[in-house]
Parts: structure tokens; C-alpha cells; sequence
């Protein structure tokens, strides 16, 4: 088969009313992301010569947000129907000679197999007009249907508005997403008309009016999960839900543990190894990156952190940007990381703040560890070196160093350097009355029984 080249057209004009939102409907996130750009991505694996994205109602953040990927977008000044909003980018296709993806940037999920699927389509020998991404959905509600024979061949699309009961009846919808070489393209949207229901010019007409120059069009299947579109806050968390059954079923299938899949939640970018345990009701935000070997215990929250190889997280832990867990390390319950090292074989087990701090190799920090790093204008670094103890309830307020092999006594406040294989001890001297208490005790229980009396 000869290779053509692909562009992408990614429909954006819609406004979204459903959503209730200032944020445009394509920029919404699915796993920390705007959905259009996760679109976007999975276009781009398809090496297209062209990518325009059509905008309409608040183009200009649509438009901020494609620029610096360099992608071109059209301008559908009013939202006169899909065959419409595809004949924008009629200027940003001048001079290409290829097969054009119809895509909706509402319908992010659609996998890079099945746009490869709807352009070897169209390539293949008996030259279909074009090729139409189908589905079943559980409810057909009000898709368009797709008329087609047993052998995948298409007549026409009828929408619901303008179906009779017999087009009702079918379960095969459009899913919208359509794939039309562009010497055909522009040329058939000149003939769609808006005489319908809606009153709109219907890009599925196109199936209809390359029937009557004699050319048929094809129809491909694609499960329902993948081309779910997004009109409102609740379809969204159901995309967002499918984006993540996936991801899962990805982490597993390259060899993580999820003990309850459906309770951890991946970002775009998460990156897991092997052998890497994730317990119940972890959340990963964007930026995590965890090595082979990693046990995630329960309700760990993780963002912008890198774990190294057989470390182990929580429960209850939360790692910020810039928390970096080396090899082995470990970190516990209620225990909080942010821009901070723990070295390798280093421990901090229990409810302590690690913020702008490095912490080496095999050091322990004991529970109840605070680096106060902030004094309410700057931030401050804490050194800790290889193999120091720090006791437990300690606050060290940065700038400080604690040198290699030093211990800092239980309940210390540092604020000097601490050298190595010193011990810091910063407390109050104890004073002890022997018997005060029993003394104190005996004379309170007195005056209350004497005021009880008087009563
Ligand atoms: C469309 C299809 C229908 C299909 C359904 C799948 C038509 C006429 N109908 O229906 O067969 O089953 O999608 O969801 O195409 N858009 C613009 N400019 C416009 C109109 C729409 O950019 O003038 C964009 C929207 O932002 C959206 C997409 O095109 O991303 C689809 O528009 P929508 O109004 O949701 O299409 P439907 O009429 O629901
Ligand atoms: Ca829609």
C-alpha cells in the first residue's frame, strides 16, 4: 500500500454550555491533562503532516493552548453545523494531497490503532468515498445511525432529529470521528445543506452525496468506552473513569501489583516499573516517576516525585515536587516530602516534614521530625549527612547541617550546625520535686470536698 500523508482536523467550535464552566470544554483535564491535548498526543503518533484545530467560542483559550505545540487552528465564527466547522480549515489544508482525520476535541480518548484502522481503510483497494468510525452504544439515545450493509458498506447517516422509526430502530451510531482523502473533502462540503431538523449543515451528508456520484463508504466498529465524548461535568468523570480503567489495566499489564485497581488513580505521565506494589486508594499526581521494586502502601498521595528501586511509600504518605526517595529508602505514615532527598537505606518512618532538605544515605530521622524551612518570607535548606540519628519531636530550622554519623537528642530545637559524630542535645534541664504530685493531688482532692459540703 502506498503511504499518503495524514492531516487532522480536531472540531473545537462548540461552546459547551453543559458544562457550566469559564474553562472551555476541550481543556477541561482527563488525569491532569486537557483532554484536547491528549488528543492531540495520539494524533501526533501518526506523524501528520498537518493538525488544525477548529475553534469557535472561546477560541482564545483554545488557541493559547495549542500554540506552542505550533498546531494551526480556524476560525468557525458562527456554529452553523459540523460540515461547516470541517470547511474552515479548507485554508489550512491548501496545497495538502492526502487522507484528513475528523476528529472532535470532546472525544479525546479515540487510541492511535483505531485512526491507523480508519486510514488503512480508506487506503485499501476498492477506494472508499469515506470511512466512518462507528459504535453500539448500551443507549443509541439520540446518535446519528448509521445505515449500512453486513459487509460494511454505507449508504447514509440519518440523524436522530430526522430519523423515522425504522432508522430509530438501528443500534449502529456515529460516532462522528470520519476519515476522507482531500481531493474528495472540500469538494462534497460545498454540496452539504443545511435543509434538515436542525437547520445545520451535517458533515454526515457527505456519506449520502458521495452515494450519488457512485461511490460508496465504509463503516468501521470501535467499542463505545473509546469515542464517549464529554458534554458535561458528568461525562467528563465518566471519560476520566475510562481513561483510568485503562491506565490500569496498562500498569498491570507491564507488571505492577494494583490490589484494587479501581481505587488508584493514575496522571497522564505516571510511570511505574515492575514488580511495584500499589496498595488501596493511592493517587498519583502529575510527575511521578517510580522505579522497579516500590511498595505503595495505602492512602499514599504522590506528585512530582521520583522513587528509586525498592523503596518503600506509606501508608499514608505524601510525596510533593521535588520528593526523591532513594534506593531502598523509606518513608512512612503521615510523613510529608517536598523538594527534598532521602538517600538510600535512609528511614523516616513516622509524621515528619521533610521540605528543601537532603537527607543521607542510612540516616534515620526519628517521629516527629520537622525541617522548619520557612520564616514566613524565605526558605531555607537542611543538610543532614550519611548515617545521623535524629530523635524524635526534633526541629531543625534551616539553614542547618547536621554532619555524617551525628545524633541530635529527642526533642532538640537545632539552630547551628551540628558536626559530624557530634550529639546535639538542646533541652531544658529537668527539675525534679519528689512527691510534689502526690502532695498536689491530695490537697486539690481536700478543696474539692470541702467546697462540695458547703454546697
Ligand atoms: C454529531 C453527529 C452525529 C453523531 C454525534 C456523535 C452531525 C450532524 N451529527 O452529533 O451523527 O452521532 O456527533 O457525538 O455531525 N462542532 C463545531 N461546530 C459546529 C458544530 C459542532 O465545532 O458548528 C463540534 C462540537 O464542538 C463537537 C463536535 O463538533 O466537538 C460535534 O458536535 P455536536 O453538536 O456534539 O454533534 P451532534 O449534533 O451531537
Ligand atoms: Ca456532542
Amino acid at each position: 500500500m502506498m503511504t499518503r500523508p495524514v492531516a487532522a482536523i480536531i472540531l473545537a467550535a462548540g461552546k459547551g454550555t453543559r458544562m457550566k464552566s469559564d474553562l472551555h470544554k476541550v481543556l477541561h483535564p482527563i488525569a491532569g491533562r486537557p483532554m484536547l491535548l491528549h488528543l492531540i498526543d495520539s494524533v501526533d503518533q501518526l506523524s501528520p503532516e498537518r493538525v488544525v484545530v477548529v475553534t469557535g467560542a472561546g477560541r482564545e483559550q483554545v488557541e493559547a493552548a495549542v500554540a506552542p505545540l505550533g498546531i494551526a487552528t480556524a476560525l468557525q465564527a458562527e456554529q452553523l453545523g459540523t460540515a461547516h466547522a470541517v470547511a474552515q480549515a479548507r485554508e489550512a489544508l491548501a496545497g495538502f494531497d492526502g487522507d484528513v482525520l475528523i476528529l472532535y476535541g470532546d472525544v479525546p480518548l479515540v487510541e492511535v490503532a483505531t485512526m491507523r484502522r480508519m486510514i488503512d481503510r480508506l487506503r485499501e483497494e476498492d477506494r472508499p468515498a469515506a470511512v466512518v468510525l462507528a459504535f453500539r452504544p448500551a443507549d443509541p439515545a439520540a446518535y446519528g445511525r448509521v445505515v449500512a450493509d453486513d459487509s460494511g458498506r454505507l449508504d447514509r447517516i440519518v440523524e436522530y432529529k430526522d430519523a423515522n422509526a425504522e432508522e430509530r430502530a438501528i443500534t449502529l451510531c456515529n460516532s462522528g470521528l470520519m476519515a476522507v482523502h482531500s481531493a474528495d473533502l472540500f469538494g462534497l462540503l460545498d454540496r452539504v445543506g443545511n435543509d434538515n431538523a436542525a437547520g445545520e449543515y451535517y458533515l454526515p451528508d457527505v456519506i449520502a452525496l458521495a452515494a450519488a456520484d457512485g461511490r460508496h463508504s465504509a463503516v468501521i466498529e470501535t467499542d463505545a468506552g473509546e469515542v464517549a465524548g464529554v458534554n458535561s461535568r458528568g461525562e467528563l468523570a465518566q471519560v476520566e473513569g475510562e481513561w483510568q480503567r485503562r491506565a490500569r489495566a496498562r500498569a498491570m499489564a507491564e507488571g505492577a501489583t494494583l490490589i484494587a485497581p479501581e481505587t488508584v488513580w493514575f496522571s497522564h505521565d505516571t510511570r511505574i516499573g515492575r514488580d511495584v506494589v500499589v496498595e488501596p486508594h493511592v493517587v498519583f499526581g502529575p510527575g511521578v516517576q517510580v522505579a522497579d521494586g516500590v511498595t505503595i502502601h495505602a492512602f499514599s498521595h504522590l506528585e512530582g516525585a521520583t522513587v528509586a528501586t525498592g523503596a518503600d511509600i506509606g501508608p499514608y504518605a505524601r510525596l510533593r515536587p521535588g520528593a526523591d526517595v532513594r534506593e531502598g529508602a523509606r518513608v512512612g505514615n503521615f510523613v510529608e516530602m517536598k523538594k527534598a532527598v532521602l538517600g538510600p537505606g535512609a528511614k523516616a518512618n513516622h509524621l515528619t516534614y521533610l521540605g528543601d532538605a537532603e537527607v543521607g544515605a542510612g540516616a534515620n530521622i526519628g517521629a516527629g521530625t520537622i525541617t522548619c524551612n520557612y520564616d514566613g518570607f524565605l526558605k531555607y535548606r537542611t543538610e543532614i549527612g550519611e548515617g545521623a540519628f535524629i530523635g524524635s519531636n526534633s526541629a531543625l530550622v534551616a539553614p542547618v547541617k547536621v554532619g555524617a554519623g551525628a545524633i541530635v537528642g529527642a526533642g532538640s530545637v537545632v539552630t547551628s550546625d551540628v558536626e559530624a559524630d557530634a550529639l546535639a542535645l538542646v533541652r531544658a534541664e529537668r527539675r525534679s520535686k519528689p512527691g510534689w504530685a502526690k502532695r498536689f493531688r491530695e490537697m486539690m482532692m481536700a478543696k474539692k470536698a470541702a467546697k462540695k459540703a458547703g454546697e
